[in-house]
């Protein structure tokens, strides 16, 4: 598929099939997408691809423990709230979901349950959490961002679809528990992915951008 298209086809998806991808193509994305660039070259990303009944072993885990109302502690800062036209593109951007969704603008609890969803990874049955030395800054978190979109066409380009969630940072400590991972590596994001569930209302969810013009200055 041309690139463009590629990018065009790209979306988030929050429901998939119970599908398990083959151990060789699960490999060869993450192998491909090592190619992203990075600062002075220091591919500081570091990858824990969780599947099968260890991925839904992690998600009972970590929905219960968000459903408890253990406060968020990220490793790194997090937007607190948008303003401006940024929540305006946040707003429409739930609203378009929630219309899928059947939830009412009223219907605080079933936002809530949107919410909360994203900690069993939409019923994904494959997480990627992603991410970098805990004494790193914003210049590598670009890094890891560039590698995660590389990471995304590349499971486009195969027919599988995923969801980038910043919502999966909030809980480092525990998914650093049941992973085993090294308290010196910080969490940025985790990716869900499978194959889609075209029937999922979720999935019927469009977004927009702006009009180019809006956020890009040609100069000369
Ligand atoms: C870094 C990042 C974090 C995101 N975090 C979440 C998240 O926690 N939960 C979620 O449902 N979607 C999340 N999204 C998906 C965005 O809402 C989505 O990319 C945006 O609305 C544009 O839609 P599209 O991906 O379908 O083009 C995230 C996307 C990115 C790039």
């Amino acid at each position: 598929m041309p690139l463009y298209d590629l990018i065009q086809s790209r979306r988030t998806v929050r429901g998939f099939t119970e599908r398990l991808i083959e151990p060789q193509l699960l490999r060869q994305l993450f192998d491909q997408a090592r190619q992203s660039p990075s600062n002075c070259n220091t591919q500081p990303w570091h990858t824990y691809v969780v599947s099968g009944q260890r991925c839904r072993q992690l998600a009972e885990q970590l929905y219960a423990h968000v459903c408890s109302g253990h406060p968020p502690q990220p490793d790194f800062g997090f937007m607190a709230s948008y303003e401006g036209v940024f929540r305006e593109r946040q707003v429409a951007c739930a609203q378009a979901l929630y219309r899928n969704l059947g939830i009412a603008r009223e219907d605080k609890a079933g936002r809530m349950q949107a919410l909360l969803d994203n900690y069993r990874f939409f019923g994904a049955p494959h997480v990627a959490f992603i991410g970098m030395p805990r004494s790193y800054h914003t210049v590598n978190a670009v890094d890891i961002g560039i590698y995660a979109q590389t990471l995304m066409l590349l499971m486009t380009e195969q027919g599988i679809a995923s969801c980038p969630q910043g919502a999966l940072a909030y809980y480092p400590e525990l998914v650093r528990r049941e992973l085993g991972i090294d308290p010196e590596v910080g969490l940025l994001l985790g990716i869900s992915f499978g194959y889609e569930d075209s029937e999922h209302p979720a999935n019927k969810t469009r977004t927009d951008r702006a009009p180019l013009d809006e956020n890009t200055r040609f100069l000369d």
